[in-house]
C-alpha cells in the first residue's frame, strides 16, 4: 500500500491552535488545573501594571518536573486522552498548557524545579514560524527569567510574554484592571471548592498580585435560609455521579449586599441551573441542559453535580474544560430533579404570594368563563385604568371604554393559537418600557395602599402580577426608589 506522510506544517498548525476559543479566564483556569494536579497548595498569578513590560506569570509550589518530564509536557498531545488518569487529575488531553497559553500570548516559557534542579523550555511562535518546525528552545541562562527567583525547592512557573491576545497591544491600564478583575471573579467560582475545601480536602490558596482570591460558593450553602435537597447519587458504569439541589434564600432573607453578591456576574436568571464539577473543579454552570427553561420562578435553584474524571468521554468534556453534556442515564435523573426543584422554588415565591394576591389581584386581562364560553376581557378595575379614567372628562371616558372594548373583542385568537402550538417559546408580548413599568408600579402601589396593604407586602404582590412578574429586577429597583422617595417626602 502506498502511504503519504501528511504531517502538519508547524508554522500553520501552531497558529490555528491559538483559536480554540479560550478567554483570559478559561486559559488561566487551565494553567491552574495543572498546578493543582501537581499538588500545589499555593498558586500566584502575577499581572504587572500596564506601564511596565507586558507579561503574566503563574507560579506554583507543586511537585515540579524533571527536564525529561518538562520536554514531554511541552509537546502538544503530551498524553493520550484515552488513557485513564490518576484520581483527582484535572487534565485529560495533554494540550491545555500549550493551547491555553498560545490563546493569550506568542511566547510561553515554563520553568520548573524538582529537588532543587531547575529546567526551562520555551515555545516561541515567531521562532516556530521562522523555522517552520516544532522546535522548543531550551534557554541556558535560567536565572534571568522574570520571577524565577520566586520558585521554591520544587514548583513550576508558567510565563506568558508577547501578550498580543491576553491584554492587547495597547496596554491601557483600565482595560487590564477590568480584565484581571473579571478573571478573578471567574476563578473564585471555578475553584471555590479548592479555595474553601470541605473536611479532609486540601486547601489551595490562589493569589492575584498578592491578593488572595475568596471562594465564591454559588449555593450560599452556609446560610440557614438556603434550602438543601437530599444528597443523591447514581452509578454510571463503575463510577458515581452525585447530585444535590439548592434553593438560594429569597431576597427578603439576606442583606442587599449578599443578594447582589450571590446573583453572580450574570444575575440570578442566567445563573440558575446545573453546576457540573469534575474532581471538584467547576466545568459548566447556569444551564438546565435543555430540560427546563431559565424562568424567573426557578431563578433561585442551583443543582450541584459531581462527576469523576473517569467519565470524561461520557460527558463529552472539551479541551477547554468549559463544556459538557450529561450521558443519557444521568439525563433521566436530572429531569426528575428539575421537576422537584421547580416545585420547591416556586413555593418560595408563592406561599406568601398566594395568600396576598388572592385578596389583591392585579390582572390586566380577566379570563371569564360564561355559559360554556371563555372570554378574555380587559380588567377595567385595574389601578392603571381606573387612575386614567378618573382623569378623563365624561365623554372621553365613554370613548375610552369603547376603545378598551374594541381591544378585547379583536384579540387575534387564531394567530395566537397557531403560534403557541407551533413555536410557543417564540411568542412574546411587547416589551414594557421603563416609563410604562414605573407608571404601572406607581398606580398599583397607590391602589394597594388604599386597600390597606402594608409596604412590606407590595413587592410580593407585584411580583406575581403581569407585567411585573416578567420584569422582576426592574420592578424591584423602581419600587425601591418609589418607596424611598415617599419616605423622604414624609
Ligand atoms: N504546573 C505544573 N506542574 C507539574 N507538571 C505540570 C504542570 N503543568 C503541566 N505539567 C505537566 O505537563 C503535562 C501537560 O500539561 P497539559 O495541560 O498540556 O495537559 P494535561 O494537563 O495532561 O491535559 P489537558 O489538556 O486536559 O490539560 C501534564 O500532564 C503534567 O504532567
Ligand atoms: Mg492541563
Amino acid at each position: 500500500m502506498r502511504t503519504y506522510k501528511a504531517a502538519p506544517k508547524a508554522s500553520m498548525l501552531i497558529e490555528s491552535m491559538r483559536d480554540i476559543g479560550y478567554s483570559l479566564e478559561t486559559a488561566l483556569a487551565d494553567i491552574i488545573d495543572n498546578s493543582i494536579t501537581s499538588g500545589a497548595s499555593e498558586i500566584d498569578i502575577m499581572v504587572p501594571p500596564a506601564d511596565t513590560e507586558a507579561r503574566l506569570g503563574i507560579l506554583d509550589n507543586g511537585e515540579g518536573m524533571t527536564e525529561e518530564e518538562l520536554l514531554n509536557a511541552m509537546r502538544p498531545g503530551s498524553q493520550n486522552p484515552l488513557e485513564g488518569r490518576g484520581a483527582a487529575d484535572l487534565g485529560r488531553f495533554g494540550l491545555g498548557l500549550k493551547t491555553a497559553s498560545f490563546s493569550q500570548c506568542r511566547r510561553l516559557t515554563v520553568v520548573t524545579k524538582q529537588t532543587g534542579v531547575i529546567s526551562a523550555a520555551v515555545w516561541d511562535l515567531d521562532y516556530v514560524a521562522e523555522e517552520d518546525d516544532w522546535l522548543v528552545q531550551i534557554p541556558e541562562d535560567t536565572m534571568s527569567i522574570p520571577w524565577v527567583d520566586r520558585l521554591g525547592d520544587h514548583g513550576t512557573l508558567v510565563l506568558w510574554e508577547n501578550l498580543d491576545r491576553a491584554i492587547g497591544t495597547n496596554k491601557i491600564q483600565e482595560n487590564l484592571t477590568r480584565r484581571t478583575d473579571e478573571a478573578c471573579a471567574h476563578l473564585e467560582l471555578v475553584f471555590h471548592r479548592f479555595l474553601a475545601p470541605g473536611q479532609k480536602e486540601k486547601k489551595v490558596t490562589i493569589k492575584v498580585n498578592a491578593r488572595p482570591l475568596k471562594a465564591f460558593d454559588p449555593f450560599h450553602s452556609k446560610h440557614t435560609a438556603t434550602m438543601k435537597g437530599p444528597p443523591e447519587a447514581i452509578k454510571v458504569g463503575d463510577h458515581e455521579v452525585a447530585f444535590q439541589a439548592f434553593t438560594l434564600p429569597h431576597h427578603k432573607k439576606v442583606s442587599p449586599k449578599d443578594w447582589e453578591y450571590y446573583a453572580g456576574r450574570e444575575g440570578y436568571i442566567k445563573n440558575q441551573g446545573f453546576y457540573v464539577y469534575r474532581e471538584r473543579r467547576l466545568i459548566i454552570y447556569g444551564t438546565w441542559f435543555g430540560l427546563a427553561r431559565q424562568t424567573d420562578l426557578t431563578k433561585l435553584a442551583r443543582v450541584r453535580i459531581d462527576m469523576p474524571n473517569g467519565l470524561d468521554a461520557e460527558w463529552k468534556i472539551d479541551v477547554k474544560k468549559a463544556s459538557a453534556q450529561p450521558p443519557p442515564q444521568v439525563r433521566d435523573r436530572l429531569r426528575r430533579i428539575v421537576e422537584t426543584i421547580g416545585a420547591t422554588s416556586k413555593r418560595v415565591y408563592t406561599e406568601r404570594g398566594r395568600r396576598l394576591t388572592e385578596k389583591n389581584r392585579l390582572p390586566i386581562w380577566n379570563r371569564v368563563q360564561d355559559k360554556g364560553e371563555i372570554i378574555y376581557r380587559v380588567n377595567r378595575e385595574h389601578p392603571v385604568l381606573t387612575d386614567f379614567t378618573t382623569r378623563l372628562s365624561a365623554d372621553l371616558r365613554l370613548d375610552f371604554k369603547k376603545i378598551i372594548e374594541l381591544f378585547g373583542a379583536t384579540l387575534p385568537m387564531d394567530a395566537l393559537f397557531s403560534d403557541l402550538s407551533s413555536t410557543p417559546e417564540k411568542v412574546a408580548g411587547q416589551d414594557v418600557t421603563d416609563e410604562t413599568l414605573n407608571h404601572s408600579i406607581v398606580t398599583a402601589v397607590r391602589a394597594l395602599r388604599e386597600k390597606g396593604v402594608p409596604d412590606d407586602d407590595l413587592y410580593d404582590i407585584l411580583s406575581l402580577a403581569a407585567p411585573f412578574r416578567t420584569h422582576l429586577e426592574r420592578t424591584e429597583a423602581f419600587l425601591k426608589k418609589i418607596l424611598e422617595e415617599d419616605n423622604a417626602n414624609g
